[in-house]
């Protein structure tokens, strides 16, 4: 079936490509048109495992088309997706103006008054959907040609592809069997081979998608919360959160204590998911509580290289890893830049290297007298006093760590994720240090 995708980043690009590797025939609308551009020629914007090659495989196939046309967007399906950004307003809301803006775009060129599923695939507060019907109106539109629904995205960046193609569960939150009917058809492909296909009403899915990613931000922060805990006792939170996540009913994912949680996601998502508490007049103080949590693993890993190294005027620090996590180029809220900030502004220099995220990067923090970018990561290192490894990128793990160390000035090592081998880091001649 036809299906139209307003926005073509990770989520819409990802969506189109996977449902066109599905059979379906994709029109993929942004308003960026170097970007339009970018993937008609078969490039992708954004680093993510298979992505190319898969996009290369659907253009090929005549599956996926692209366009800057809105009329032809429009005109091109019943199913009208929206996968544009809901970035955090100053307050914590969440910015709702892309998805007016696509949603005004449909109704203003929706010529041919056909009968359109608006379908709410970025991450809204619950409730939008009602939202939409009062822009719809204010439009002077019908508003028998409209129905929203919701059908919200679960997808972890890095694993982007396959999290759509192996969905744990597919939530389409609808009023209508029209509505159902359609999901039904889009996602047949996918029930067919054992996903769940889960229907609720509207709010429940919109809420659905603000309570996962809550409550997965909330275990993050617990496993840190413990870390905490486990300096003072002498306990290692690695094998705690592994006892912990034996239990079934714990389950042991999402419970990797380290610097904190960073991304396009949660942070904004618990923001909004607080701020929508609010507006109700109830207070989410656990919420509240998961971002303390989050941004005290910063200012602690920072505490613990000053205590460690002294005065940081004239030190110099490597970085490992500049991405919020690894599999991905994006550096949105990533933990790095907080730290490289932190440090430059005590007067560190900082080395800094990470096999994909550089260029973006580089556009937040220029090359200066105090800011080197490397091509490898046992460069990065040569005659530091320390070395951060805040993204968990595989090559990382099986560096040669003697060599490393014999090239560098002092010898600490703070592994920001917990994710080397203590004993063997030591055995290399290493101060190191984790987190819990
Ligand atoms: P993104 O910033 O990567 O991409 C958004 C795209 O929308 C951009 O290409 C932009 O040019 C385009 N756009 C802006 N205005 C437009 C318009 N009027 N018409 C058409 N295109 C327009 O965003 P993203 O990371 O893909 O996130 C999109 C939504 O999905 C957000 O609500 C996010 O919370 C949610 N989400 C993201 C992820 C993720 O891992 N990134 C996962 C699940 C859900
Ligand atoms: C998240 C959600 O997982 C996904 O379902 C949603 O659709 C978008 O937001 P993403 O932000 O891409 O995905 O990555 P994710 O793997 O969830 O990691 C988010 C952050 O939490 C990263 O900074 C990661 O390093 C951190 N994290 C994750 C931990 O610190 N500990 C963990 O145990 C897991």
């Amino acid at each position: 079936m036809n299906i139209t995708i307003y926005g073509a980043g990770y989520v819409g690009l990802i969506g189109a490509v996977a449902l066109a590797s599905k059979g379906h025939d994709v029109l993929l609308y942004d308003v960026d048109e170097f970007k339009i551009k970018q993937l008609e020629a078969g490039n992708t914007p954004i680093y993510e495992e298979d992505l190319e090659s898969m996009l290369r495989e659907v253009i090929a196939s005549g599956k996926l088309t692209f366009t800057l046309d809105i009329q032809q967007a429009v005109a091109y399906s019943p199913l009208q997706m929206i996968c544009v950004g809901t970035p955090s307003r100053e307050d914590g809301t969440a910015n709702l103006s892309y998805v007016q803006d696509v949603v005004r775009s449909v109704v203003r060129h929706n010529h041919k008054a056909e009968k359109k599923l608006l379908i709410e695939k970025s991450t809204v507060p619950v409730g939008t959907h009602k939202q939409i019907y009062h822009w719809i109106e204010s439009l002077d539109a019908s508003l028998d040609l409209y129905e929203v629904a919701s059908n919200p995205e679960f997808l972890r960046e890095g694993k982007a592809l396959y999290d759509f193609l192996h969905p744990d569960r597919i939530v389409c939150g609808v009023s209508s069997t029209w509505a159902q009917g359609l999901f039904s058809d889009l996602y047949k492909v996918f029930k067919e081979e054992g996903y769940p296909l889960l229907f609720t009403d509207i709010a429940s899915a919109e809420l659905i998608k603000q309570a996962a990613n809550s409550f997965l931000a909330m275990k993050i922060s617990y496993a840190n919360m413990l870390a905490e805990v486990c300096e003072q006792v002498d306990a290692n939170v690695v094998d705690v959160t592994k006892g912990m996540g034996l239990d079934k009913r714990i389950g042991k994912e999402f419970l990797q204590a380290g610097i904190g949680f960073g991304g396009s996601c949660f942070p904004k998502d618990v923001s909004a998911f607080i701020r929508t508490g609010e507006e109700l007049g109830l207070n989410l103080g656990l919420l509240r509580e998961t971002l303390l949590v989050n941004a005290r693993q910063r200012d602690r890993l920072i505490q613990k290289i000053v205590s460690a190294l002294g005065d940081l005027h004239d030190k110099t620090i490597a970085m490992f890893g500049l991405a919020f996590k690894a599999g991905t180029d994006d550096v949105r809220e990533t933990p790095a830049i907080y730290l490289v900030r932190e440090l430059l502004g005590r007067q560190a220099k900082v080395h800094l290297y990470d096999p994909v995220a550089i260029p973006n990067f580089q556009q937040m923090v220029k090359e200066s007298q105090n800011v080197r970018y490397f091509s490898h990561a046992a460069e990065t290192a040569k005659g530091v006093d320390a070395i951060i490894l805040l993204t968990p990128w595989d090559e990382f793990m099986t560096l040669d760590y003697d060599n490393i160390r014999s090239n560098m000035q002092d010898n600490h090592f703070f592994d920001a994720r917990n994710t080397m081998n203590k004993d063997q880091m030591k055995k290399a001649g290493f101060h190191y240090i984790g987190m819990g």
